[in-house]
Formats: C-alpha cells, structure tokens, sequence
C-alpha cells in the first residue's frame, strides 16, 4: 500500500494555519521567510526594532495571502521574547514555528575592536536565541505542543575568516552548538531544532561586500573564488532549505546544520 506522504509528497511541505514567530523581519532572510511563509498559508508575527520596514514587510506578506501581526522588538531581554510570544498568542491563539532571523556583525580585527563591540555580536547572535528559545520553548513544553525552531547560522560558525571576525564567528559557532543541545534537549517534546548556514547572501549585513570599492571587490573575489557553484547566494536560494525545515517534510530532522552555501563548505 502506498503511503500518504509518498502518494502527496507536497503534503510534506503544508504549512497552511502555521504560526510563525520571525524576529529579525526587517532583515534580508526575515523578510523572504516571512514571505515564503506567508505565500504558503501562513500566519506570521513579525519583530524587528524598525517599525517602518517592518510595516512593509508586513504589506508584502498581506500581498501573497498572509496573515500578519508586527512588533516592534529586538530580543533584548526574556521581557522582549515573551511580548513576541504573547503577540502571537492574542492574535492567533498559537504559535508552531520560530524563526530566528536577527542578528548582526561588526568587525574588527581584535587589538582593535572594542570589547562592548564584541558583546553585541554575541548578544544579538546568540542571547537572542536563548531568550527566543527559552520564551517560545517553555510554552510548547507547558502546553505539550509540538514545535520547529529555525536558527541562522553561517559557515563562519565553522571556518575563521580573515576579516576581523572573533565575534561573528564565535556567535555562529555558538549558534551551531545551541542548535544541536536545543535539539537534544527537545527532542522528547516533539520540538525539532535547526540552522541553515549559508556563506554571502545578499542582504544590508553584507551590502559592504557588494561594494565596488577596493575592499567591496577582494572581499568579493575572495568569496567567490572558494565558492564551486561560482556565484554568491540570494535570499531566494536559502528558501527551499527554510520551508522543509519548518514543515512536517523535516519531521526525522533534528540539530542539524544545513549548509546552503554553493559548495563553500565541500571544498
Ligand atoms: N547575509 C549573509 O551573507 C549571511 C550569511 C550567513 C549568515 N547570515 C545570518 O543570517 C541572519 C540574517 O541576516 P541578514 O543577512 O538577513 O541580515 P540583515 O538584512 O541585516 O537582517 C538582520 C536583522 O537583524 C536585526 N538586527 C540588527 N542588529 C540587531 C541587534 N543588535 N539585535 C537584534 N537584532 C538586530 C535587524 O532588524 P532591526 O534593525 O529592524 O531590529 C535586521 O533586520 C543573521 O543571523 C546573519 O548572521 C547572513
């Protein structure tokens, strides 16, 4: 006899009802997994600090047929988290995804770089995970409800980078360690936990390498030239890996980094 998911593979990828929290929605891969998510049935609630591009986005994913609520949030603090989680709460009654797309750099090469410059990279990279996780998790354990978490990693949470990057890659290594013990630790709940972990996307994060000033242009070819697939990434291509991490088509998978980087990490 045949299956049903092996009869209606697309059933696999439903996500139509699905609430999502996305932090970070003013962002490049916020905004494409708020749209994506939408476009297939979603509801989304969306948080980010800068209500403006927020509103727009929000816009956008009224536009494909999405339901939406804003915030105007960063998570700073476990007060911040839980508002996110009670935006959803009162506008939809539930929440089934987090996606956890906030997050920054600032490099500096480190006999130059500020200690509190250091502390921000990992506060918005990795506290605003924790704080997520703990806020979003302690509700699904509460309610005994099943759960998929999305992180953002990089391959910078496994390779150095020669450009001044002790923050941005120690919070990425350190993403990719979250994900694998959330993982572990949830696993019991229903709970599955996730990173893709792209090299260069387009985005504001990266807008620096896309430059045609001289660091723009080696910064690039440098990129480029440990890249097999030869080009770098769009938001567009990490949407595939974010929809089957979210839907029931990723049910057996959990902790996993999921590289979505041209083959940055093969060779
Ligand atoms: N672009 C790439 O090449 C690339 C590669 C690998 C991994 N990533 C990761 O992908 C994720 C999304 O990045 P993106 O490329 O979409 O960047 P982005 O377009 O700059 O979006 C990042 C979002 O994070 C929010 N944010 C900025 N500073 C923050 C802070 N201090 N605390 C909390 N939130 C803050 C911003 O929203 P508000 O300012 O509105 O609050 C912004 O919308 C990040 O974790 C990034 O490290 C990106």
């Amino acid at each position: 006899m045949i299956s049903e998911p092996l009869r209606h593979p697309l059933s696999l990828f439903d996500n139509k009802g699905k609430v999502a929290i996305v932090t970070g929605a003013s962002g490049a891969f916020g905004r494409g997994c708020a749209i994506t998510l939408g476009a297939l049935g979603g509801k989304l609630v969306l948080a980010s600090g800068s209500k403006g591009e927020l509103d727009e986005v929000a816009t956008e994913v009224k536009e494909v047929g999405g339901e939406v609520e804003t915030i105007v949030r960063r998570p700073d603090s476990l007060d911040d988290a839980k508002a996110m989680l009670d935006a959803a709460l009162t506008r939809f009654g539930r929440v089934d995804q987090l996606v956890v797309a906030s997050g920054m750099n600032k490099p500096g090469f480190i006999h130059e770089l500020d200690y509190e410059d250091w502390q921000a990279v990992m506060d918005a990279n990795v506290r605003g995970i924790w704080l997520m996780a703990k806020a979003v998790g302690s509700h699904w354990i509460a309610n005994k409800q099943r759960g998929k978490v999305l992180l953002m990693s990089s391959v910078r949470g496994r390779h150095g980078n020669y450009s001044g990057y002790t923050g941005y890659c120690t919070s990425k290594g350190a993403t990719d360690s979250l994900t694998r013990v959330l993982a572990t630790e949830w696993a019991k709940h229903g709970i599955t936990v996730n990173a893709i972990a792209p090299t260069v996307f387009r985005s504001k994060l990266t807008a620096w390498m896309y430059g045609d000033d001289q660091l723009g242009q080696q910064t690039r070819a440098r990129s480029l030239s440990r890249i097999p697939l030869g080009r770098l990434g769009e938001v567009e291509d990490l949407m595939g890996m974010a929809v089957y991490l979210l839907t029931p088509a990723s049910d057996f998978c959990t902790g996993q980094i999921m590289y979505v980087d041209g083959g940055y990490t093969a060779g």
